[in-house]
């Protein structure tokens, strides 16, 4: 039987203001972060979200947990509604999930050796008896491969991973459900990297854990994620079990992604289709289809009107208005 999905995020938009030049507000502009995402995710699967700095995917995981204000949508963690929800929903939803950041030094206090940082988090969440604090961190440390000793130390003496690890126990000092990584390996050398990854690949088995994987780096997702989200300013352009997409991409921009990754399989078709130039801001969104000024394939209906609504075929989903005639399951050709 089909888990029921842990976490569902229904039309779920975000907006900033951004002050513009002119006085009294006058040059005030909305920014649309995240715009109408919709997503599911069950116990112990693994979604990448995928796209270039600035399509939303920071956002995104933190209006998920509540650290971003939805302008519109909701966000359903285990049955109970958490965004604009009850104090006590949202309360729980903090005790249940946590984040894992990019910077490994960063995310940890100077001061305080990887220990106490773990204990902390423990103290805070009422995990466990006082008397037990000392067992659970060195079970922790053991949980995310370091060697207990090295609870002792302070971020100054551990290297890179073993932040990230301490980062990672921090995170499983709750016994979340849900864990959302914002680009949490970005920063490691490739072995270190490595290493992370099976460690959560590992967590994921054992406790039953959802993760959302947030990530630049594709060969990486493609490693780890179960289903791949690839967003564009703001929007998701496409999802669908990993390696479907990446076999045979539907939208033209995670082809021209896809693309993009050096180590790709010899015996992909596809021919380079590189992205050219930036994304346009998304203060001033294009016209139709966001993607249609880099889009190799743009015809003159992707330059006007509403966005493509969103196709789908056998539990994937992707929305570029060319691709109406592909019959189901049949991959859209690059060229
Ligand atoms: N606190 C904020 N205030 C105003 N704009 C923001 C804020 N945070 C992010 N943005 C803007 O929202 C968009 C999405 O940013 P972000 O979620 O960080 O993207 P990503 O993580 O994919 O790089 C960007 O245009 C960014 O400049
Ligand atoms: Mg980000």
């Amino acid at each position: 039987m089909k888990k029921p999905a842990l976490l569902v995020v229904d039309d779920l938009s975000v907006e900033f203001t951004q002050r513009g030049g002119a006085p009294f507000g006058l040059g005030r502009r909305s920014l649309a972060a995240v715009n109408h995402v919709t997503l599911e995710l069950r116990a112990g699967e693994a979604l990448g979200i995928v796209g270039e700095s600035g399509s939303g995917k920071s956002t995104l995981g933190r209006a998920i947990l509540g650290l971003e204000r939805a302008s519109g949508g909701a966000v359903t963690f285990d049955g109970m509604r958490v965004s604009g929800g009850a104090r006590a929903d949202m309360e729980r939803l903090r005790r249940e999930t946590a984040m894992v950041f990019q910077d490994p030094y960063g995310a940890l206090n100077p001061r305080m050796t990887a220990a106490q940082a773990i204990a902390e988090v423990l103290v805070v969440h009422r995990k466990v008896p006082t008397a037990d604090i000392p067992a659970r961190v060195d079970e922790l440390l053991t949980l995310v491969g370091l060697r207990p000793e090295l609870g002792a130390r302070r971020p100054a003496s551990l290297s890179g991973g073993q932040c990230q690890r301490v980062g990672v126990a921090r995170a499983l000092a709750v016994d979340p459900r849900l864990i959302i990584a914002d680009e949490c390996v970005a920063a490691l050398d490739v072995s270190i990297q490595g290493q992370i990854i099976n460690l959560f690949m590992e967590l994921r088995e054992s406790m039953e854990l959802g993760l959302i994987f947030i990530a630049h780096d594709l060969a990486i997702v493609r490693r780890l994620c179960d289903r791949v989200a690839v967003m564009y300013l703001g929007r998701i352009v496409e999802e669908g079990p990993t390696e479907d997409v990446f076999r045979s991409p539907r939208h033209p921009y995670t082809a021209s992604l896809i693309s993009a990754i050096p180590e790709i399989d010899p015996d992909m078709v596809l021919a380079p289709h590189l992205l050219a130039g930036d994304p346009p801001s998304p203060m001033r969104l294009p016209e139709g289809c966001t993607f249609h000024p880099r889009c190799p394939k743009a015809q003159d209906i992707c330059r006007s009107g509403q966005p493509p609504s969103e196709r789908r075929s056998t539990g994937r989903r992707w929305t570029c208005i060319l691709d109406t005639k592909t019959p189901a399951n049949e991959p859209m050709e690059v060229s």
